[in-house]
């Protein structure tokens, strides 16, 4: 019996996303943003995003099948993201999941957003080009088999470390086995990185989504230029008796972000006209300082909890300064490092079609079609 035929379904933000996999091999990914319909508010709007999914849907779905080449009568199993996520958003894909399901009666699973960023790791592609003793950073066309020949080819190990750092989401996981036990290790407390990224952009004048107009705008600064906080990085997140504290493993965006708008308050205070407030500096070193305390808790983390391997994932991974010091610390902490592509770390329906496999080759239960949508679904 070949590997299973997985379509993978993602709308828990504002990507709808279709993928399809047999068993670990790619077959489409088809993602439609309404990200250009939210820059004129400034953050994504829910109810726009859920709307966006409800037109995006079968066109979307379409686009998948046609690239894998496969009819809907064709695919083995259905997977689509549960949870978390904007409620309504999450509605409409697990609605519409649930009638294709029904309809082309079809084993269904609903999954978890976070466990599904990691099954991307499970994919061929990625899981041959990011594994070794040193970290691997990977740039985009690695899926397209642009494999450099210095690449060891072994799978991704079954035990590993996954940093997610997205819009939403900013979290360390231990994944032990993908399939039956996850846990989370340590997460935000107040803002996702992204969210920091959107703010300080805002508080810069520098437009939406922040963060990659955060990171251009750096290239051209100092990031010594000024010390932003590092939150909860500080020894006192050491319990009195040497045992790890309650933050050990957390992380806290919303003093650096408070910490940037009083650094241009003083700026203006000063009567410094708009236009000489030098902006690229500020971005450098609030970039500089995102980076240093998502590295450094994170292989910290990994190193405390005995994982050798991380997988990176999130649309902040797009980001030149974490990559660059996440395989730096990496690397010298003997941590193997896996950065898939871009578009794989970005929210998408690849990642949990490539899950939805997983458990399929497992022999676990399909989830059947009385799941509710979870907009707050622990790990
Ligand atoms: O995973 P994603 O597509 O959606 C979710 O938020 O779940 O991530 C989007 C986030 C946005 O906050 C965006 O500003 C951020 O990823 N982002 C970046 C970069 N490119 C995208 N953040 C920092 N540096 C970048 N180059
Ligand atoms: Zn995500």
């Amino acid at each position: 019996r070949s590997a299973p035929l997985v379509l993978g379904i993602e709308t828990s933000c504002d990507e709808t996303g279709f993928g399809i996999v047999r068993g670990t091999e790619l077959l489409a990914n088809a993602v439609a943003s309404s990200m250009e319909e939210h820059v004129r508010f400034g953050g994504v709007i829910p109810e726009i995003a859920a709307r966006a999914h409800l037109e995006e849907y079968i066109p979307t779905l379409q686009q998948a099948l046609d690239t894998a080449g496969v009819t809907l009568e064709e695919i083995d199993a259905i997977a689509v993201t549960s949870g978390p996520g904007l409620a309504g958003a999450l509605m409409v894909g697990v609605a519409g999941a649930k009638a294709l399901a029904l309809a082309a009666d079809k084993p269904l699973f609903g999954l978890n957003h976070l466990v599904a960023h990691v099954g991307v790791g499970m994919l061929d592609g990625v899981a041959k080009s990011g594994t070794g003793p040193a970290a691997v950073v990977l740039g985009e066309g690695n899926l397209g088999g642009e494999e450099s020949a210095d690449r060891p080819s072994a799978p991704l190990p079954e035990s590993l470390g996954a940093l997610l750092v997205s819009g939403g989401h900013t979290e360390i996981l231990q994944v032990n086995r993908l399939t039956t036990d996850v846990t989370l290790l340590g997460s935000t407390i107040d803002d996702a990185a992204g969210e920091a990224y959107d703010k300080v952009a805002r508080l810069l004048g520098a437009g939406y989504p922040g963060g990659p107009v955060i990171d251009r705008l750096a290239q051209q600064g100092d990031p010594k230029a000024f010390r932003f906080p590092r939150g909860l990085s500080a020894p006192k997140f050491v319990g009195t008796s040497g045992e790890p504290g309650q933050h050990r493993h957390n992380w806290s965006f919303s003093g650096l972000k408070t910490a940037v708008a009083r650094c241009v308050e003083q700026f203006e205070a000063a009567g410094i006209p708009e236009d000489q407030i030098p902006t690229a500096d500020i971005a450098a070193s609030f970039q500089e300082a995102v980076a240093d305390v998502i590295t450094s808790k994170a292989v910290r983390a990994c190193t405390e909890h005995g994982i050798t391997h991380l997988l990176l994932g999130g649309g902040v991974a797009a980001n030149s300064r974490l990559r660059s010091l996440l395989a730096e610390r990496c690397e010298a902490a003997g941590i193997g490092l896996t950065v898939p592509p871009v578009r794989l770390c970005t929210d998408n329906g690849a990642m949990v079609a490539a899950l939805g496999a997983q458990l399929v080759a497992d022999g676990v239960a399909p989830s059947g079609l009385d799941f509710a949508a979870d907009p707050g679904q622990p790990v």
